[in-house]
């Protein structure tokens, strides 16, 4: 899910490639300071954003790497998340940012849901495209626990909780345009 509006444009713009490809090209390539990877994100039309991703039955380092790998893949979008399957990975696993610091949750799952709002949103697997979803406007979470077992339950509201029902949503093969209204598709810049 993208951050906001500019910063959803200044995505769709790079992700497009109407700046200089080349330079794209490498960015994907980059090996970050801590040794993470920016991937490639996967777009709308891709089949992997359409099945349901696998749980996971414990955390290995390959999935924690994979999990920095993600968090690095979003900021350089300048998302609040993302989800496995968009980096082409059909495993329960996503990553938000909110502003309130990186989560990372394996499995996760709602379990109490409270109130509705109703914001307009994007995903990074479809840029330029916007619509108005109704979610609810609080849920607690429950998911993996990041030593492998037990429970790890986070309660979130607002943009917290609209971003991970949004990123839940990806590992079920929904995508937001499937649930949104007053779809908009911004036109690409000449
Ligand atoms: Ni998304």
């Amino acid at each position: 899910m993208p951050g906001s509006m500019a910063a959803r444009r200044r995505c769709a713009a790079s992700l497009a490639g109407d700046r200089n490809p080349r330079e794209n090209m490498s960015s994907s390539r980059d090996r970050r300071e801590g040794g993470e990877l920016i991937l490639d994100i996967r777009r709308f039309g891709d089949p992997v954003l359409r099945k349901p991703a696998f749980p996971l039955k414990k955390i290995t380092r390959e999935m924690l790497n994979l999990a920095d790998n993600m968090l690095e893949t979003m900021y350089a979008a300048e998302g609040v998340g993302l989800a496995a399957p968009q980096v082409g990975v059909p495993v329960r696993l996503i990553v938000v940012d909110v502003g309130e610091g990186p989560v990372v949750l394996f499995n996760p799952c709602v379990v109490r849901s409270a109130g509705e709002a109703v914001a307009r949103e994007g995903c990074l697997s479809i840029p330029r495209v916007t619509g108005e979803v109704v979610r609810a406007d609080r849920v607690t979470v429950e998911a993996l626990g990041l030593n492998g077992h037990g429970v790890r339950r986070i309660e979130g509201e607002g943009l917290l909780a609209r971003a991970l029902q949004h990123e839940i949503d990806h590992l079920n093969g929904i995508l937001f345009i499937d649930k949104a209204t007053n779809i908009v598709e911004e036109q690409a810049d000449e």
